[in-house]
Parts: structure tokens; sequence; C-alpha cells
């Protein structure tokens, strides 16, 4: 049996690694997820020893040249192809879930809606790098661009994370968009952490239901 795919999106600080740790948590008290099976928790990039390097030369900020937006672009497809191979797939077939802090969408978002590449290119290389896995729900956890910046205001920003407002704010208007499809949820992230799991739990739960 194929295991349950289940991804995390939105613009840095929206509460991603916290929604996570309070889903992960419940899951595995719970009895969702079958008896010999497990939940296996990942991110990209940097969700293989491969892509942990690929994510230092995409993220690092001591490196002196930014990458190109191309160049960027073909990093994260091959962190992405590694990450399918590697784990995400054999986790499936395992029947085993797996939870992803940032997939594709993050890929439309920040390279297509932020730095402007073409969205039919972005589209391609996507389909080259995942083989046709594709998560089972996409969470979109949404706050406004202010808020993502007082969130985060005590931390060292990465090199993507130094962009800027208005760099942000594109890459929040695109992730809107493509929550617009039927296997993402958005959610509103400025409601306490409390609120926004028990509205995941709801989703998971009807997700399985209507398998
Ligand atoms: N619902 C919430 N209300 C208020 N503060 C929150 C909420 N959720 C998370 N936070 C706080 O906001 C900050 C960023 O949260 P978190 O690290 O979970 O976001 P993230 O999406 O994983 O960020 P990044 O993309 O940078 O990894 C943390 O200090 C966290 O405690
Ligand atoms: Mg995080």
């Amino acid at each position: 049996m194929k295991g349950k795919f289940i991804v995390f999106e939105g613009i840095d600080g929206s509460g991603k690694t916290t929604q996570i740790n309070k889903l992960s948590t419940w899951l595995r008290s719970s009895d969702l997820i079958p008896k010999n099976n497990q939940l296996v928790i990942t991110r990209e990039p940097g969700g293989t020893k491969l892509g942990k390097s690929i994510r230092s030369l995409l993220l690092d900020t001591s490196i002196e040249t930014s990458p190109d937006s191309i160049t960027e672009l073909l990093l994260y497809a091959a962190d992405r192809a590694q990450h399918i191979n590697e784990i995400i797939r054999p986790t499936l077939n395992k029947g085993d879930w797996i939870i992803s802090d940032r997939f594709c969408g993050s890929t439309l978002a920040y390279q297509g809606y932020g730095r402007k590449l073409d969205l039919k290119l972005i589209k391609n290389l996507e389909t080259i790098a995942t083989q046709g896995i594709y998560p089972d729900i996409t969470f979109l956890l949404d706050i406004p661009v202010e808020e993502s910046i007082k969130r985060r205001i005590n931390r060292i920003d990465d090199r993507i994370e130094k962009e800027g407002r208005q760099f942000l704010s594109n890459v929040s208007l695109g992730f809107q968009r493509l929550s617009k499809d039927s296997k993402w949820k958005k959610i509103s992230a400025i409601n306490s952490t409390e609120e926004i799991i028990s509205e995941i739990k709801y989703e998971i739960k009807k997700l399985l239901k209507n398998k």
C-alpha cells in the first residue's frame, strides 16, 4: 500500500516548522498511520546528504557570488530529484507517511513569482525531478508579509530571506494563486498555533475518509 505524502508551504516564518512538529506528534500518537508503518519528516532543500550540500550552495550568504536565477532553479531541481529517489519514493512505497517542509510549490512561488522565471519552464523541470510523485495534500500557511518580517526579527536571514519586502510579497502572491488547486489547503496562519493545528487535523481526517 502507498503511504501518504503531506507538504507544508508558506513564506519564511509562516509557522511551517511549528505545525510540522505538532502534526507529527499528533500523528505518531494516533492510529491513523497503519501499525507497521512510520512517519518520516523531511525538507527541501536538504532532505538528503547530497541535498544538504546543495542547500548550503543555495542559502549560504558567505559565498561571494550569488547563483544566477537559472542556476538556482537547476540546483533546486537537482535537490528534488535526489530527494524523490532517495527518500520520498522509497518511503511511500513502504506504505510509510512522509511530511515535507516545502516542495514544488516553493519553486513556483520563489523562482516563478519571485524571480519571474517562466512558469512553464519550471513545471517542465518539475516533471523531470518528481517523476510523477505528488503530494496527497499541500498546506499553505498564509501570513501577511509584515507578520513574516516581525516573526523573524531576531533571526539571521539566509540568502533568500535577505531579498526583501517586495520579493517576499511577490512570492506570497504566488502561493495564493497556487493554493487555488484542489489538492492545496490554505490556512490562515495568523491564528493561534492551536487553532491552526486543529484545522490541519480536520483536513487530514477528511483526506483519509475520501481516499
Ligand atoms: N501561529 C503563530 N502565532 C504566532 N507566532 C507563531 C505562530 N506559529 C509560529 N510562530 C512563531 O513564528 C516564528 C517562525 O515560526 P516557524 O519557525 O515555525 O516558521 P517557518 O515557516 O518554519 O519559518 P522558516 O521558513 O524560516 O523555516 C517562530 O518564532 C514561531 O514560534
Ligand atoms: Mg522552518
